[in-house]
């Protein structure tokens, strides 16, 4: 697998939780309770903007590695320019949209890789948002399935990580992509937990069977009584 050169830890945890916060300190309350050793941190677009590019560098600076979710999705030079300044917050991994293309991806993975802390570049290729409908309605007509593939091969091909998909779809990836490709995974529920608003969940020990690289995880860990237990638990079914 692929690490990034400024991973902070000499292991490599799975699992990523989601820190879909409203702001700093309510972020900062969660991450208090966690152990570097057995997870990172996601910073999306919510707590990014509200606590800005401070508060990152700061998060990146402790012992948790980063992955600072913000979809960058724009001209190639644009996003070529935001990637460098989010590799210079010293995140461990960050993300574009495949579907901006192969020039926009290899500006952005070209980007990354002359910055001095070289994070993981990654692709989202379909939100899993959408569905068959949603993508026709954007002028896609082919099936949901073989357009994950297609733009995660343009993904491969334009030098990137790995993607962001469902551990669904891991698998055939994984097969087609070979075992370097990194796959991180949202939509995970340990066995006997409230799937929330997810509706295709996969437990943690399940998707790393099917061939995931990360584990992203919010609210089984955040909204739970006791984080860190859930945390360790959770840890525990990864490695068992
Ligand atoms: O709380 P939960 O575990 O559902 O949080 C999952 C995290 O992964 C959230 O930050 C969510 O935005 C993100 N995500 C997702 N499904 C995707 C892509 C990202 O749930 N397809």
């Amino acid at each position: 697998m692929t690490t990034s050169q400024n991973t902070p830890q000499s292991h490599d945890p799975k699992i990523i939780v989601a820190l879909d916060y409203a702001d700093s300190a309510s972020a900062l309350k969660l991450v208090a309770q966690l152990d570097p050793a057995l997870c990172r941190l996601k910073v999306g677009k919510e707590l990014f903007t509200s606590a800005g590019p401070q508060f990152v560098e700061s998060l990146a600076r402790s012992n948790f590695g980063v992955f600072l979710d913000l979809k960058f999705h724009d001209i190639p030079n644009t996003v070529a320019k935001a990637c460098s300044a989010a590799s210079n917050l010293g995140v461990w991994m960050l993300n574009v949209h495949a579907s901006g293309g192969m020039e926009m991806m290899q500006a952005a993975k070209q980007a990354v890789d002359t910055s001095a802390s070289k994070p993981l570049l990654i692709a989202v290729t379909v939100l899993t948002s959408m569905n068959q409908q949603t993508l026709n309605q954007i002028g896609i007509q082919t099936d949901i399935a073989t357009h994950v593939l297609n733009l995660a091969t343009l993904t491969q091909q334009a030098g990137l990580d790995g993607v962001v998909c469902s551990a669904l779809e891991a698998e055939i990836l994984r097969t087609k992509l070979g075992n370097d490709f990194c796959l991180v995974t949202p939509g995970i529920r340990p066995a006997n937990v409230n799937k929330d608003d997810q509706s295709r969940v996969v437990t943690p020990a399940d998707a790393l069977n099917m061939g995931s690289s990360y584990l992203v995880i919010g609210r089984p860990i955040t909204q739970a009584a006791n984080p860190l237990k859930a945390l360790e638990a959770i840890h525990a079914e990864c490695v068992s």
